[in-house]
């Protein structure tokens, strides 16, 4: 469904009225993709990164963070540890560590995919088309790659060590390789104008995504943008009922950012247009340390915490788990 500039621009004004906005998503929601909310399992399985994104606790450079980096057979057992929750998918994040070959990459995921069945996402940031293919090859389905903004000029200050358009030919290749393709935004960065905000509306729409990922952006005092204003949770709730409207049934999670900046933001989410839940099964040792920004919740909890928080979050809304594996639901062409 469209939504001209100037209908998103006022849906995004702080002092609009959400209800109806979020009214609207949700029912879109439930007639696009049901009641039912996904799982995926999140292993952060390496806070090293070669990347200096102004934003990000773990950008290289950052001596506070304790690096870690988990064994394959580390993350293998992560995975049990997803099946014996009884999820089907488990989502593998990193930063870009640079020892951390694509072949590596490959070879986890192929062990992963033959001991557990579990769908695989990944979420490993910019490769080449042809280590897109090899992961692909190797038994990931799915991959989450946010483009941030669709600012150009903010892009480049806030990645100076990366580029937009780059970011977006990594999203093309991953659609190419046979990936189901997530991307995303964070709302409410340093210097974003609400122009700017509304118009990353209609570039998740025109990349024709299966995920969308959106979060509110929360200043991490160990990097450049410390001292930043951090970005609402209600702009981060408007953007997603507004993802959920103009691209109907996309997935759409409610993310640990917003579970973070308010103790029922991720509810919030799932009653405006959320379907996905990433309950983290990293090990509880090396959480605090996958430091994206502060107060990060769960870093204490073991996996079985968190699904049972989950559970106890999907009972109080009236929401069930999907059962299966939570593939796309855009027509593969
Ligand atoms: N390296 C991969 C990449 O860049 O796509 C995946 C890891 S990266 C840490 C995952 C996501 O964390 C980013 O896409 C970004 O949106 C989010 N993130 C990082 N720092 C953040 C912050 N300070 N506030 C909110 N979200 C943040
Ligand atoms: Fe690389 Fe954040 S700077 S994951």
């Amino acid at each position: 469904m469209n939504m001209t500039r100037e209908e998103i621009i006022a849906a995004l004004n702080p002092d609009t009225d959400p209800a109806p906005l979020f009214a609207r998503a949700d029912q879109v929601r439930r007639e696009q993709v049901g009641d039912a909310v996904h799982l995926r399992g999140l292993i952060e399985f390496s806070n090293y990164c070669r990347r200096r994104c102004y934003y990000c606790g773990i950008r290289a450079g950052n001596l506070k963070v304790r690096r870690y980096r988990l064994t394959p057979e580390q993350v293998l057992d992560c995975a049990r540890t997803a099946v014996k929750l009884n999820y089907k998918t488990v989502v593998m994040q990193s930063g870009e560590d640079p020892y951390l070959s694509p072949r590596s990459l490959a070879s986890m995921v192929e062990r992963v995919k033959a001991e557990t069945g579990l769908a695989i996402t990944l979420s490993v940031g910019e490769h080449t088309k042809e280590d897109y293919k090899m992961l692909r090859s190797a038994g990931a389905d799915r991959f989450l790659l946010r483009f941030e903004t669709s600012d150009h000029k903010l892009f480049s200050m806030l990645k100076p060590d990366s580029d937009y358009e780059n970011r977006f030919r990594c999203l093309a290749w991953l659609k190419e390789a046979g990936f189901q393709v997530g991307s995303g935004v964070m709302a409410g960065l340093p210097g974003q104008s609400a122009e700017s905000m509304a118009d990353d509306i209609p570039a998740l729409q025109a990349a024709e995504l299966d995920m969308i990922g959106i979060g509110p952006f929360i200043a991490n005092p160990d990097t450049p943008m410390g001292g930043a204003v951090c970005g609402s949770l209600d702009a981060a709730l408007r953007m997603v009922a507004l993802a959920r409207i103009v691209t109907l049934n996309t997935h759409i999670p409610a993310t640990t950012a917003m579970g973070t900046v308010h103790p029922k933001g991720r509810q919030k989410a799932l009653k405006c247009g959320a379907n996905v839940l990433m309950p983290n099964i990293s090990p509880t040792e090396h959480r605090v340390d996958y430091s994206l920004y502060p107060g990060k919740i769960c870093t204490g909890d073991q996996p079985e915490d968190c699904a049972a928080c989950v559970d106890a979050m999907l009972a109080s809304l009236g929401r069930a788990r999907a059962e299966g594996y939570g593939h796309t639901l855009k027509a593969v062409t």
